[in-house]
């Protein structure tokens, strides 16, 4: 038996959907722990693409089971879309439960994450907009809506009426948004609630039942390390903790069932949105990398950021979430570029740091100190083994494991499912 997680180790978009959509063929479980629909992940298969928001990668394997855990935020609306459109190509999703636990997105999520960006201005976070910080923070506040409030009909307007109260002022503005209506809010969600009540269920029994029989489970994470709120480079950060052990909290697993921890992280380094990004190229590289990856956000299209692999930060999420195998991803974008830059540490007011130090500020100031390696201008993509792969790019993966102090367990070279070298068996005893 095995808890294998899998977790983003830069700033998401690492290629967690294709990793989880791989070794899901051998799971028995696989749960989403935290994160909502500011997660977009992609799983390619005989050219075909799929994108999920909220349903996890493990869903097209006929009647898979996947759960969607207590941890994450689940807008109701992009769920429901998400179910028909995946009914609608055929997928058995009667293997899908839904945490009755799990806290949900309301209108007023969506408008206060608007207005609160908005209100920054310059300074804004870049969200995806979709309502993850005010619905966390109602959360925390004990404002919660949770799915299973979506069952009555009394408790919900009840619950809505007392989480809107405090935001009044705020919403103010939104006063006549046919969103904001107390009456046909509680209507739309109670229609969503009958459309998935025969998936919601206790996903903590199921997962602890999973791993008491001895079966496989994968705890599917969303976003990545250095956008973790505890973790990441605050503010520029989600509101939920995407490290390992959220995998624990967000699905009711004790941390001891986590068996593996894979980190997903790429062969370079992109990020959507603002914030501290030392490793960032601006420059033609930049733009080579941001074409060859396709890198554009998979829930609001923006363009991604790109640079080179930062193995400091790699090396710290690494160490957060006790990470004891790395799925090196797209490594066939960096087949043209020669020479190939990795950072290995920073120059921050003129003193050297082989760490991230903590403060803001610090971080914003932190300049890369490089090492080069040579560029191996060949063809990988598609490589399935070592043997496929030019000498120069193996060399490039192995200092990447020295300097991050851990072996890759994956190499992908395509966004292709079978495109993959495993080196080693997450399910293995
Ligand atoms: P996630 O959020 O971590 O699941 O990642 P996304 O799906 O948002 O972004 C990763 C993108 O890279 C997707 O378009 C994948 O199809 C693609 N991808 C994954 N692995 C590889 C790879 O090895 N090579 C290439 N070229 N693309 C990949
Ligand atoms: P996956 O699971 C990349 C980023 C946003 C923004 C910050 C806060 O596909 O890897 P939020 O809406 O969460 O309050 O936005 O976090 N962000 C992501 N970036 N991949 C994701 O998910 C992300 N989810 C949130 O761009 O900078
Ligand atoms: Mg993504």
């Amino acid at each position: 038996m095995a808890g294998i997680v899998i977790i983003g180790a830069q700033w998401g978009d690492e290629g967690k959907g294709k990793i989880t959509d791989l070794i899901a063929e051998n799971a028995d479980l696989v749960i989403r722990f935290q994160g909502g629909n500011n997660a977009g992940h992609t799983i390619v298969r005989d050219d075909v693409k799929w994108k999920f928001h909220l349903i996890p990668s493990g869903i097209l394997y006929p009647g898979k089971l996947c759960a969607i855990g207590n941890g994450v935020v689940i807008d109701p609306k992009v769920l429901t879309d998400e179910l028909d459109d995946l009914r609608a190509k055929g997928v058995d999703l009667s293997g899908l439960r839904i945490s009755a636990n799990a806290h949900l997105i309301m209108p007023y999520h969506m408008l206060l994450d608007h207005a609160g960006e908005t209100k920054l201005g310059k300074l804004q976070i870049g969200t995806t907009r979709r309502g993850i910080g005010p619905a966390y923070a109602d959360k925390a506040a004990r404002l919660g809506i949770r799915v299973q409030d979506l069952l009555d009909e009394k408790i919900l307007k009840k619950k809505i009426m007392a989480a809107m109260e405090p935001k009044r002022l705020a919403l103010r503005p939104y006063a006549k948004s046919p969103e904001l209506d107390l009456q046909s809010m509680t209507e739309d969600y109670l229609t969503y609630g009958h459309r998935i009540e025969q998936y919601i269920a206790d996903t903590a029994r199921i997962t602890w039942k999973a791993l008491d029989d001895g079966h496989d489970v994968i705890f599917e994470g969303a976003q990545g390390t250095l956008l973790d709120i505890d973790h990441g480079t605050y503010p520029f950060v989600t509101s939920s903790n995407p490290v390992a052990a959220s995998a624990a909290t967000g699905t009711g697993a004790g941390p001891k069932d986590l068996d593996e921890i894979w980190g997903v992280a790429k062969a370079y380094a992109t990020r959507v949105g603002a914030g501290p990004f030392p490793t960032e190229l601006t420059d033609a590289t930049g733009q080579l990398l941001g074409e060859r990856g396709h890198e554009f956000g998979t829930v609001t299209g923006r363009r991604r950021r790109c640079g080179w692999f930062d193995a400091v930060m790699v090396r710290q999420a690494v160490a957060v979430s006790g990470i004891n195998g790395i799925a090196l991803t797209k490594l066939d974008v960096l087949d043209p570029i020669d020479p190939i830059l990795v950072c290995v540490g920073y120059e921050i007011r003129g003193k050297r740091y082989d760490y991230l130090p903590p403060g803001a500020a610090l971080q914003a100031e932190a300049k890369p100190v490089y090492e080069e390696l040579e560029g191996w201008r060949e063809n990988t993509r598609g490589a399935r083994s070592f043997a496929d792969l030019p000498a120069k790019a193996i060399k490039y993966v192995r200092r990447i494991e020295e300097l991050i102090e851990t072996p890759a367990a994956l190499l992908s070279t395509s966004p292709e499912r079978d495109d993959t070298i495993l080196v080693k068996d997450p399910f293995a005893d």
